[in-house]
């Protein structure tokens, strides 16, 4: 029983979560606030790694995912940057216009669906906008291991370009090449030309917007690029509801109980009503976090996720968003 002299901060790790306090709010950019986020009792944070991300549960109630952007050494606080999205379904503008300094957050601790892999012999980062917050970490993580890698960072514009004093300022500028949508065309990313050709043992990551994300993978995958050489984490999905979307069943094979998944409810949601707890995150089929195996039938992917050999494999899928092409799909659960 956890008692008044408790540690808050104990007290939430047994639930999986922390509680910080806004450190540091800064600009960064046009449109673009970093965070320090710190233990509420000054203690070290649980470490992470390069390419991590957090929970940030926020005032207005609705919980976020923001990829961690210091150096992974830096053991004392967690980084964020948020973009104030114009399309922002409400994430964004609460921690631009309603989290400020001193405030108390509750985060999840970290976790890692984008991982540096082990024994590259070198790297290629791609950034698109505020996609550069893991990638920056991948690079302060590179440059501290002595490893090879080579960044590239696109943005609209050189305002609108979130840690470039930090990047200028940094023992790997000489490794980092910008490119501003408004420069001039000499400067702009040649993806044509920086994955020209597969290279045993490079390893490529990316994050930005969806389309910056597609040209890069596809010009990768059009160059013969092999898939486990190719990391991308989506931080944003589309609305993937469709007006022809229809209703199915799925079977829990532990039970055989049958659950009904009306045509506008998720599979999360209809399992939940019936009593079954599917873990989730983002709910927008980019974290993860809600993946099950699927035993029989044929899934109807709609997340950002997972590989296009493990779509293709259908035998997992992402029920926060994903739905049916078959009348019924059994879940391993
Ligand atoms: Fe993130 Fe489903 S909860 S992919």
């Amino acid at each position: 029983m956890f008692t008044a002299e408790s540690n808050p901060t104990e007290v939430c790790m047994s639930m999986g979560t922390l509680q910080v306090r806004v450190a540091r709010k800064a600009v960064e950019a046009v449109d673009v606030c970093s965070f320090d986020l710190i233990d509420i009792g000054g203690k070290p944070l649980p470490p992470f790694s390069a390419g991590s991300h957090i929970d940030v549960h926020l005032p207005n109630g609705l919980t976020r995912q923001y990829s961690l952007c210091n150096a992974p050494f830096e053991s004392g606080l967690y980084r964020i940057g948020v973009l104030k999205d114009a399309a922002t379904r409400g994430g964004s503008k609460a921690m631009h216009e309603q989290v400020n300094e001193g405030d108390v957050l509750t985060i999840s601790a970290p976790k890692n669906h984008f991982p540096l892999a082990h024994q590259a012999k070198s790297s290629v980062l791609l950034a698109g906008g505020i996609g550069v917050t893991p990638i920056l970490c991948m690079a302060e993580r590179l440059a501290v291991a002595g490893e090879p890698f080579e960044m590239h960072y696109c943005t609209r514009s050189r305002d609108r370009t979130a840690f470039y004093q930090r990047i200028e300022h940094s023992p790997f500028v000489s490794r980092v090449q910008f490119h501003f949508d408004d420069g001039p065309p000499e400067q702009k990313l040649d993806i044509h030309a920086v994955l020209d050709k597969p290279q045993p043992g490079v390893h490529v990551y990316v994050c930005g917007p969806k389309g910056f994300m597609d040209a890069v993978l596809s010009t990768a995958r059009a160059a013969g690029w092999p898939e486990g050489q190719l990391h991308y984490e989506f931080f944003a999905a589309e609305p993937v509801a469709r007006r022809t979307d229809a209703s199915f069943e799925v079977r829990l094979a532990s039970s055989g109980q049958v659950i009904y998944v009306p045509m506008d409810s998720t599979v999360v949601q209809a399992l939940a009503e019936a009593g079954v707890y599917v873990p989730t995150s983002c709910e927008q089929g980019v974290c993860g976090t809600c993946v099950v195996r699927v035993l029989e039938g044929e899934p109807d992917h709609r997340d950002l996720y997972l590989t296009p050999a493990e779509r293709a494999a259908n035998d997992q899928f992402t029920p926060c968003c994903s739905r049916a092409k078959s009348a019924r799909l059994v879940l391993d659960l």
